[in-house]
C-alpha cells in the first residue's frame, strides 16, 4: 500500500520539517510530503524544501480578501497533491472552518511547552520567564483555538539551575524532532 500523503505547514527555520523528512528517509516515517505550505515567501523551510524537492505552496495573507478565501487556494492544492494529513511545524497562525471542516481529526500541531500551559507566542520563553522547572513538548490535535486542541503525546524538559532561554530552545527542539515524527508514524499508520 502507498505511504499516507501528508502536507507540512510551517512559517519558520524548518527544523521539524527536516527531523521528518529525516525520518522519512531513514524509514521510520513511512509517509510522503505531498506538499509544504508556508505564508511566509522568505521562510527558511523553503530553502530546505527546495533541496528536498517537495512540492511547495507559498502564500501571503494579505493577498487574499479573509481567510476562508485563502485557505480555499490551499484546500485546493492540498486536494490536487492527495493529501490525507495536515502537520502543522511552526505554522503561527490559527486554521480557520475552511481546513478544519475538511480535514477534521486530521490536523496537528507540535508546540513548545507542556499544554495547557504557555500556549500561543513564544512559548519557550514564557517558561524561561516564568521560571518554571519543568516545561515540554506537546503534540496535539488541532481545534479553532489557540494551542487548545486534545493531546496526543507529551514529553517533558528539566530546565536545571543556570540554563539560558536558548539552552533551553534547544533541549525542547531536541526532544521535537524526534518526538514529531514517531507520533506521525503512530497516527497516520
Ligand atoms: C517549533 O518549536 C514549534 O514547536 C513552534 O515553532 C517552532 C518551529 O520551529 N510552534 C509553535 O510555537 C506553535 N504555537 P521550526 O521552524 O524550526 O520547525
Amino acid at each position: 500500500m502507498a505511504n499516507p500523503k501528508i502536507a507540512v505547514f510551517a512559517s519558520g527555520t524548518g527544523s521539524n520539517y527536516n527531523a521528518i523528512m529525516h525520518a522519512i528517509e531513514c524509514k521510520e516515517l513511512h509517509a510522503e510530503v505531498a506538499l509544504l505550505v508556508s505564508d511566509q515567501p522568505t521562510a527558511k523551510v523553503l530553502e530546505k524544501a527546495e533541496k528536498y524537492e517537495t512540492e511547495t505552496f507559498v502564500f501571503q495573507p494579505k493577498d487574499y480578501p479573509n481567510k476562508a478565501s485563502f485557505e480555499s487556494a490551499i484546500l485546493q492544492a492540498l486536494q490536487h497533491a492527495q493529501v490525507e494529513w495536515l502537520v502543522l511545524a511552526g505554522y503561527m497562525r490559527l486554521v480557520g472552518k475552511t481546513l478544519l471542516e475538511h480535514y477534521e481529526g486530521k490536523i496537528i500541531n507540535i508546540h513548545p511547552s507542556l499544554l495547557p500551559a504557555f500556549p500561543g507566542l513564544d512559548a519557550i520563553g514564557q517558561a524561561f520567564q516564568a521560571g518554571v522547572k519543568v516545561s515540554g513538548v506537546t503534540i496535539h490535535f488541532v481545534d479553532e483555538g489557540m494551542d487548545t486542541g486534545s493531546i496526543i503525546a507529551q514529553h517533558p524538559v528539566l530546565i536545571e539551575e543556570g540554563m539560558s532561554r536558548d539552552d533551553l530552545q534547544t533541549a525542547i527542539q531536541k526532544v521535537e524532532h524526534s518526538l514529531y515524527p514517531k507520533t506521525i508514524q503512530q497516527l497516520i499508520n
